[in-house]
């Protein structure tokens, strides 16, 4: 059986208000829309028709290639909505999905679902129903005493006997292909003005034909996002769910309603997590590290038995038991090898820390190269820019770097090497050599191991 799915997200959103469309907000760390997206293409395994219309060009370039359109304009209803996806899908679908770019809680596995309850009956439609007390504006399912449903009544047109239904459309679909085409050219216009796709039900029932329901059984994978007061009631569901498919993963949460993680992120088994951190993006943690609090971490990779406390990382790459903290800033291309400790108040930008690298206390490396074992005093600087270009700063294994000590690239720092506290090195300094002083001069030559 051929299943092929339609995504309405034509309207404005009007009750968002913003400049941004609807569908493009940003929950847990992408747009809303592609949770629906996601959601239709794993339950059909085939690209989803998106129903564009309202900043239909925003949309489809933050969407891209993953969909196929049908444009809306202008917008007249979900019934015209779903209309618009007809000459892409005609005869080549036996079922079509329906579902809508709000709707980011939706499950590929409900979507399953009420495809297989489709597949397995003759009535044209199969719809999704939710029982909660705040009916939240939704269209209400009407019943007959026999318990079949006879249609939809929308808020707006119910009456007072038909406001009372807790039984609600949650807009989840699958109809019969050919059934639907054709049902879609007799949707009367309601009194609004727009064309229901909820109206197709009453259609059904005067043919003479039967409609399966299913009811959700976690209403909260129906809520539509028409506000920011949703958009935020989302979240916070969204992030339970991330966070407690952690904890049972084994990630322990110190305050789970504290800790944010998007949906792409990855966590290693015993890893620790403490309040009020962030882990945005393509962000990897690997095993039994301890996290926070008060830690922002975007796409970076962090190996197994690291302690972040209190740091922004971005785009950084840390090999195993590496320590940093509190307050450090790890930005693009920081690479701190195995055993790195990092103290307060450093920050490391497209350097190379080797193993075993101590760098306790306020200081800046960027552009820098550092072999193993390494030890930064507090205060040093990597001079990397000249006002013109960025230059590297090369230094050897076993150095030691003074306190305070100005590294003016380009410049080498041989292996064993060591500066004094305050020197401003502005030329080499050849292996095992102590250099002091203002601008740097180097007095003599330093015993192994010195
Ligand atoms: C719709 C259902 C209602 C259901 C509720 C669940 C109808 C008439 N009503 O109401 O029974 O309980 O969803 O959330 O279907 N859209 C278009 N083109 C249009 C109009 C809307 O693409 O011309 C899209 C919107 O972008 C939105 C979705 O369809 O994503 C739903 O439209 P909306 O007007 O919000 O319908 P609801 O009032 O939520
Ligand atoms: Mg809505």
């Amino acid at each position: 059986m051929r299943v092929a799915s339609v995504i309405l997200a034509a309207g404005q959103g009007t009750r968002m208000r913003s400049e941004l469309p609807k569908v493009l907000h940003s929950l847990a760390g992408k747009p809303l829309v592609a949770y629906s997206i996601q959601a239709a293409a794993e339950a059909t395994g085939a690209k989803p028709v998106l129903v564009i219309g309202h900043a239909a060009e925003r949309i489809q370039e933050a969407v891209g290639e993953q969909v196929l359109y049908a444009i809306q304009s202008p917008q007249l209803g979900t019934g015209h909505a779903v209309r618009q996806a007809e000459s892409i899908l005609k005869d080549k679908a036996d079922l079509v999905l329906v579902t809508l770019a709000d709707m980011p809680l939706l499950s590929a596995h409900t979507l399953k679902e009420i495809i297989a309850l489709q597949a397995a009956h003759t009535g044209p439609i199969s719809m999704a129903t939710i029982r909660v007390d705040d009916p939240r504006g939704f269209g209400r399912v009407v019943r007959d005493h026999a318990g079949n449903v006879i249609a939809i009544v929308e808020e707006a047109q119910a009456t007072e006997d038909q406001l009372t239904i807790r039984e609600l459309n949650a807009s989840i679909y699958c109809f019969k292909a050919d059934w639907l085409w054709q049902a879609l050219n007799r949707v009367p216009l309601s009194p609004k003005g727009e064309y229901y796709l909820t109206d197709v039900v009453g259609l059904a029932v005067s043919d003479g034909m039967t409609v399966q329901t299913l009811q959700l059984e976690d209403g909260a994978e129906a809520i539509g996002i028409n506000t920011r007061v949703h958009l935020a009631e989302a979240e916070a569901l969204l992030r339970q769910r991330i966070n407690q498919g952690w904890m049972l993963a084994g990630v322990t949460f110190i305050d789970p309603a504290t800790t944010y993680i998007e949906t792409d992120v990855r966590i290693g088994q015993d890893t620790l997590i403490w309040p009020n951190t962030y882990l945005r993006g393509n962000t990897e943690i690997g095993s039994g590290c301890e996290i926070g609090p008060n830690t922002v971490i975007q796409d970076t990779r962090i190996g197994n038995g690291c302690k972040i406390l209190a740091s922004f990382l971005d785009r950084a790459v840390l090999e195993d038991h590496v320590d940093i903290g509190p307050c450090a800033h790890l930005r693009k291309g920081a690479h701190l090898a195995s055993g790195v400790h990092m103290g307060n108040f450093g920050e490391v930008k497209n350097s190379y820390l080797g193993p075993g690298v101590k760098m306790g206390h306020f200081s800046y490396i960027g552009d820098a190269t550092i072999q193993k074992n390494v030890n930064i005093g507090a205060g040093t600087i990597t001079c990397n820019y000249d006002g013109v270009k960025k230059n590297r700063t090369e230094i050897d294994e076993d150095a030691f770097i003074g306190s305070d000590t100005m590294l003016v690239a380009p410049l080498k720092v041989g292996k064993g090497a060591r500066t004094g506290a305050g020197a401003v090195v502005t030329k080499d300094i050849p292996d095992f050599t102590l250099a002091v002083g203002v601008p740097a001069r180097q007095i003599r030559k330093l015993n192994q191991g010195e």
